[in-house]
């Protein structure tokens, strides 16, 4: 009996010694003080003394409950009082992790599209997303009241000032400024008065592309826009050229890239050899230069990389969409 009330005491103590908090000091106490603990267990050992020894151990016993009891209670103050203290800091715990912002997924596929054409000597300009008549359609070849004109539903500030209803503006500003040879892409804004949907919405990006020089070629046009599309989507991708028409080139394409998984076909870009008048509206001798264009859509390159579905994603800024990138 004396060493089982000497083992209750030591490791008793021990372990009130090492309690961190105040879960672990109720755990203790069920340990010890509660219904079923130790402690009661040696009342009931007690029980079962002979009459002889129950008064010697009857007052080592009480005295071993009062001592547990106010030990208890002693270190029980102690967690109550630094909880009731100002400083409630746990300088102990992990601080928090703030929260980090991600680049646009629109963003991420324009650097990497700058990147490809910068690679093959392309040089990246910048040009005005508000524009007049004149730099949108008129110097493309496009001049007032031509149908081709319906091709791209257009916000109008006044009525000569627009919202760029595609890349090409900057293909005159970029002519007007330098004598060829050119080799530029462009990156930006284009604005159309469209219905939205799920693959076309009022604001959209496309990157433009303009070589002119003394010797480029349909084929040197189709070559640099394959290589464009292996280096985005891969070695196996399939692309393909379709006729097309488009009032600035002549002729025209338009480049298609296999959506695996939406299963279909999807158009990427339109091209073509700069059409002579365009050249010839900004003081280029057409007989001496030559050129191709191009102009992709930012947001349906997007679509196929990363197998979106709807673009009106894109800008809604919603943190599940674009926490992905
Ligand atoms: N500007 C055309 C469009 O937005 C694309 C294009 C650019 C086509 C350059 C040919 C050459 O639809």
């Amino acid at each position: 009996m004396d060493k089982a009330i000497n083992k209750v005491k030591t490791s008793f103590h021990s372990e009130l010694e090492s309690c961190k908090t105040s879960e672990n000091l109720e755990q203790l106490r069920i340990k010890y003080l509660g219904r079923k603990g130790q402690l009661t267990d040696l009342f009931n050992q007690f029980g079962a003394l002979s009459n002889k020894e129950k008064p010697k151990y009857g007052k080592t016993l009480n005295i071993l409950k009062s001592d547990l009891t106010a030990s208890y209670n002693n270190k029980l103050a102690t967690f109550n009082s630094d909880q009731g203290s100002d400083d409630k800091r746990d300088f102990s715990l992990p601080g928090y992790a703030l929260p980090k912002g991600n680049i646009h997924p629109l963003e991420h596929v324009t650097d990497e599209i700058k990147s490809i054409f910068q690679s093959i000597g392309f040089s990246v300009a910048y040009g005005p997303e508000i524009d007049d008549d004149y730099h949108n359609f008129e110097a493309l070849n496009v001049p007032k009241h031509h149908p081709a004109r319906d091709m791209q539903d257009t916000f109008f500030i006044d009525s000569d000032v627009v919202l760029r209803t595609h890349t090409s503006n900057v293909q005159i500003h970029l002519m007007e400024n330098q004598d060829p040879p050119l080799r530029h892409i462009c990156c930006g804004r284009v604005f159309r008065n469209e219905a939205v949907s799920y693959k076309s919405f009022c604001l959209f990006h496309q990157v433009e592309g303009l070589v002119i020089n003394e010797s480029s070629s349909f084929a040197e046009m189709k070559g640099t826009l394959e290589y464009f599309a292996k280096e985005m989507f891969g070695k196996d991708t399939k692309m393909r050229f379709r006729p097309s028409y488009f009032p600035f080139t002549e002729p025209s394409a338009e480049v298609d890239i296999w959506n695996d998984k939406l299963n279909q076909w999807m158009e990427i870009l339109g091209c073509g050899m700069v059409n002579p008048n365009v050249l010839e509206n900004v003081g280029y001798d057409s007989e001496k230069y030559q050129g191709f264009a191009f102009g992709m859509g930012i947001e349906r390159i997007a679509m196929i990389k990363y197998g979106i579905r709807d673009i009106r994603l894109f800008y809604q800024n919603d943190k599940r969409f674009l926490e992905q990138f």
